[in-house]
């Protein structure tokens, strides 16, 4: 079954079916009658909120929760409210069917692109190739099967989408090359930040699963990611020495600034700062870009005008 084109479901009064994808748990609201279910449908940039009256329709998906179904729906509307309403819902039974063939993608091909311009200026700074030998190895390590290439940075805020998390790194190695090409100090200690950079998130592939809550997120990316590092432990400790090592371990640790445990080294510093500028700057970018008429809204400053506005 194709995928459901949330946009041209909505029309009012229109029936139709299809493959659907729902990423965060609905809600079970209690109505006058009997109780019903709303949520939201995903399908890249398409998000459309459903309900469902009936309870036994429902059931399905209080069992099973998040992930891929097959629905019969009709666009409705109440107060200007666009939704769908579904009469049927069931799981999809269609194993060639992926969560991210409905999660918008950053192309592999730019990914590869702009790692390439980051090693390439990160190589002028002075990273060593037993640097890049070891990130290789840490990376691809078969046990993550590839996934450092394919999560999200976060599941609603910057670089929400699959291949946002290789692309955030990358884009803050650009930050880096720069700040070390235009302070010498910090080129003797080019690689512990290279590898900081590449590492600060790393644990977000244990706690997300391709832009869903994975089963642990409560222990969070910097304490799986720092679990991660530790099978790495006697590599990086050959290649360099301890005190290496329990740097890479305090950027992740400290790598949230007051957000979280705050840095206990300078290059944790370094990285929080880099980190912020990135994510920070992305988020930015992106609210404009979705917003109608270019003016933003952001927690503790309020309103501000896009540069379209
Ligand atoms: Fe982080
Ligand atoms: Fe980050």
């Amino acid at each position: 079954m194709a995928i459901l084109d949330l946009n041209e479901a909505l029309s009012r009064g229109r029936r139709s079916q299809g493959s659907v994808y729902i990423n965060m748990p609905p809600q079970v609201r209690s109505g006058k009658k009997n109780d019903f279910m709303v949520g939201r449908f995903l399908n890249k940039d398409q998000d459309a909120e459903f309900k469902i009256w009936e309870e036994y329709i429902f059931a399905p998906v209080l069992e099973y929760g998040t992930g891929i179904y097959e629905a019969d729906v009709e666009g409705s509307e109440y107060n200007g409210q666009q939704y769908l309403t579904v009469h049927r819902i069931e799981r999809s039974e269609d194993p060639s069917l992926k969560k991210r063939d409905f999660l918008e993608s950053i192309p592999q091909e730019d990914i590869l692109a702009l790692w390439k311009k980051a090693k390439r200026s990160l190589n002028e700074a002075g990273t060593s190739d037993l640097c890049w030998m070891l990130i290789d190895q840490i990376i691809n390590a078969p046990e993550i099967k590839g996934r450092f290439m394919i999560e999200g940075a976060a599941i609603s805020h910057h670089d929400s989408v699959i291949g946002g998390l290789a692309h955030h790194t990358l884009k803050m190695l650009r930050i880096l090359a720069v700040m070390i090409e235009d302070n010498p100090f910090l080129q003797e200690h080019c690689d512990l930040l290279v590898m900081g950079v590449f590492l600060h998130d790393i644990g977000k592939i244990f706690e997300y699963d391709e832009l869903e809550m994975a089963p642990y997120w409560y222990a969070n990316h910097r304490v799986q990611g720092i679990e991660y590092l530790a099978r790495f432990k006697d590599d990086i400790i050959t290649a360099y020495n301890e005190a290496f090592y329990r740097q890479l371990q305090s950027i992740i640790s400290g790598h949230h600034g007051e957000y979280g445990d705050r840095p206990t080294t300078v290059a944790a510093g370094i990285v929080h700062y880099i980190d912020t500028a990135e994510s920070q700057v992305t988020e930015l970018i992106e609210l404009e870009q979705k917003s109608p008429d270019s003016r933003i809204y952001v927690r503790d400053w309020g309103y501000l005008a896009g540069l379209n506005y």
